[in-house]
């Protein structure tokens, strides 16, 4: 009839060597609520914890100290319980505690699977959702610098196994009360151990633990120990979208009631 439409030159999908259909995609479902929604849970988080990693106080009130800031090395620490770690940096680092710190879960939650599929979905439309072309011409993957640095993700594992090691120790200590007595408990004690639990979960449902852990095996029946627990790390695995928001916001929520607490705008209820 000569309206049907023509291959068009332009690169990326739409080269001639492409199905030529003129609609940009054929979805007719909301598929750009999922992409709009992350972009905007994971900003408010960058925001978030950008303002509370620089702002460099109310990070302590006993005996609780933020998941940011944890372990506190900075000499200019002000946490009562960091201990002979404060001095380990010294006092020629002058910005904020926490940036030390905080580049170990930051790297291990940029470089995560799922993470990776979120923002290269919702901020580099890359593409946006299954079936719909991304805006770009070329696609290396993760080829290249900088993206072939994501590989570094098993090795961020190993660096968040040890701070999910500091923050059970930070919640072991909140069993104690404003003075340091042992045995005792507050709503800051429950969001802790909430909050641990997340951090462990999502930890170790992550892809790199599952293969860690059953990977490399030709014979499950030869290494039963690892057999169950790679089973174990599956079924967790199977969650780790849910695990990385839910350990996400319990991070941040944990930091928030420290705030609360340091800032003097809420006290802590205690239980016994
Ligand atoms: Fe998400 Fe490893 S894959 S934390």
């Amino acid at each position: 009839t000569g309206t049907e439409p023509q291959p068009s030159s332009g690169g990326g999908v739409r080269t001639g060597t492409r199905a030529a259909i003129a609609a940009p995609h054929l979805r007719t479902d909301r598929w750009w609520l999922a992409p709009a929604v992350t972009a905007a849970g994971l900003l408010a988080f960058v925001l978030y914890s950008t303002w509370r990693a620089f702002a460099d106080t109310h990070y302590y009130s006993a005996p609780y100290v933020s998941p940011f800031y944890s372990p506190c090395l900075a000499e200019r620490c002000q946490t009562m319980h960091a201990g002979p770690n404060a001095a380990l940096f010294g006092s020629w680092w002058i910005i904020s505690p926490a940036i030390i710190i905080l580049i170990f879960p930051l790297g291990f939650r940029l470089t995560c699977y799922y993470y990776r599929k979120a923002y290269y979905r919702a901020f580099w439309l890359s593409p946006p959702a299954c079936a719909v072309a991304e805006p770009h011409r070329a696609y290396t993957g993760e080829t290249r610098l900088p993206l072939i640095l994501q590989n570094l993700h098993r090795y961020f594992f190993y660096a968040a196994l040890l701070v999910a090691g500091v923050l059970t120790y930070d919640t072991v200590l909140a069993f104690r009360d404003t003075h340091y007595r042992w045995g005792h408990m507050g709503l800051g004690t429950l969001l802790f151990l909430l909050n641990i639990a997340l951090i462990w979960a999502y930890t170790l449902s992550c892809h790199s633990c599952r293969h860690i852990v059953g990977g490399r095996i030709k014979h499950f029946s030869r290494h039963p120990v690892r057999y169950r627990v790679w089973g174990f790390i599956s079924r967790l695995n199977a969650h780790h979208m849910l695990l990385a928001w839910a350990s996400l916001v319990s991070v941040a929520l944990a930091d928030f009631y420290v705030f609360l607490l340091a800032s003097g705008a809420f006290s802590d209820p205690r239980f016994f």
